[in-house]
C-alpha cells in the first residue's frame, strides 16, 4: 500500500557501508524499468551508479554531495532531455521509484542542490543533450544520523509540514477543503506528507467536483537563489512529487483518474500546473 510507504519514507543522509545483495540489485533494476505513466507523458532516464567503481576514490566520493551524505555508496542519477524534458514528470517518476525502494527498506534522499553535477554527468554517462536535475542517494540507513544530517533536518524543519488549511481548498481559494469522500481526503493528506526541496511545500490544491487542480505557490526569494546557483527549477519537481502521492494514494483505494490540463484555470497568485480528474 502506497499510503504506508508515503508515511514511512523520510530523507536518509547517513548510510552504513553495507552493499546490496545481488537479489536486491535486481529488484532495484526492475523498479527502474517499470516507470509509470507521467502527467505530461515525458520520461526521464534513471541510472544507478555505485561509487567505488572505476575512479571512485575517496576524494571523489566526498565531493559528490559536498559531504551532505555520510558513506555515500549508491546513487540514482535522473536525466532529462534539455529541450523536451519536463521537470514535473521527472518528479513524478522519481518519487514513484523512491516509494518502491522504500518498500524494499532502502533509505533514500533527494538531492537537487547538494550534488556535484559534473561528477555525476561523467559517472552516469549523461548525454550532451541531457541535464541532471536531481540525484537520489540510496543505501542501507544507519541507525544513528550524522551531525550534518541532524543540522540539515533542523534547518529545513524536515519533520514539519504546513497546515492543511494553508494547502488545500475547495471550490475557491477562500474555503479550505473538507471532503466528504474520505479517500479523497486521505489522498490530500498524502500530498501534505510529500518531500520538497528545502521543505518549501509549494503545492496548493483546489478541489472541485472530483477534480484536483494543482497550483504552484512560487517562493520568489528561493527561486532567485535557485537561479543564482544555476539549479533546475526544483519547485516544478516538487509539484510532480505531490501529484505522484495523490495518484498513488487514490490508486490504493482503487480510484483511477487521469491528468488533464484544463484551459482557463490560471490564477493571479498561483501558477496552474494541471488537474487530476477521478
Ligand atoms: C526536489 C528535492 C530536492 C532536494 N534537495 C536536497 C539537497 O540538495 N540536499 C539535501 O540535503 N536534501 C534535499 N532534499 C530533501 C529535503 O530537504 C527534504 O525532503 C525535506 O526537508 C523534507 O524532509 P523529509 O524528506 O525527511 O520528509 C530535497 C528534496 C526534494 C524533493
Amino acid at each position: 500500500m502506497y499510503v504506508e510507504l508515503i508515511k514511512k519514507r523520510c530523507s536518509v543522509r547517513t548510510f552504513t557501508l553495507d552493499i546490496f545483495s545481488k537479489e536486491k540489485l535486481s529488484e532495484i533494476e526492475n523498479i527502474l524499468k517499470n516507470v509509470s505513466r507521467t502527467p505530461f507523458n515525458t520520461y526521464g532516464r534513471f541510472k544507478m551508479i555505485k561509487l567505488d567503481q572505476g575512479e571512485g576514490r575517496s576524494l571523489v566520493r566526498a565531493m559528490t554531495t559536498y559531504g551532505v551524505i555520510k558513506n555515500p555508496q549508491y546513487f540514482l542519477v535522473g536525466m532529462i532531455n534539455k529541450v523536451t524534458g519536463n521537470l514535473v514528470d521527472f518528479g513524478h517518476s522519481f518519487e514513484k521509484i523512491i516509494l518502491d525502494l522504500t518498500a524494499l527498506d532502502i533509505g533514500t534522499c533527494w538531492l537537487g542542490g547538494t550534488f556535484n553535477q559534473s561528477i555525476f554527468a561523467k559517472y552516469a554517462q549523461c548525454l550532451a543533450d541531457e541535464v541532471i536535475p536531481c540525484v537520489v542517494a540510496l543505501g542501507v540507513s544507519a541507525s544513528l544520523q550524522s551531525p550534518t544530517d541532524r543540522l540539515i533536518k533542523f534547518m529545513a524543519a524536515s519533520h514539519k509540514r504546513k497546515e492543511w488549511k494553508a494547502l488545500f481548498f475547495q471550490n475557491n481559494f477562500k474555503d479550505f477543503a473538507v471532503l466528504a469522500n474520505h479517500h479523497h481526503q486521505l489522498a490530500l493528506e498524502m500530498v501534505r506528507l510529500a518531500p520538497s526541496a528545502s521543505n518549501k511545500q509549494p503545492w496548493r490544491i483546489l478541489y472541485e467536483d472530483n477534480c484536483f487542480h494543482f497550483y504552484l505557490d512560487r517562493n520568489s526569494s528561493y527561486n532567485r537563489l535557485i537561479d543564482f546557483l544555476n539549479l533546475a527549477d526544483l519547485q516544478l519537481v516538487d509539484m510532480g512529487i505531490a501529484m505522484c502521492h495523490l495518484e498513488l494514494a487514490l490508486l490504493d483505494a482503487k480510484i483511477l483518474g487521469q491528468f488533464e490540463f484544463i484551459k482557463g484555470m490560471e490564477q493571479k497568485h498561483y501558477t496552474y500546473i494541471t488537474s487530476f480528474r477521478c
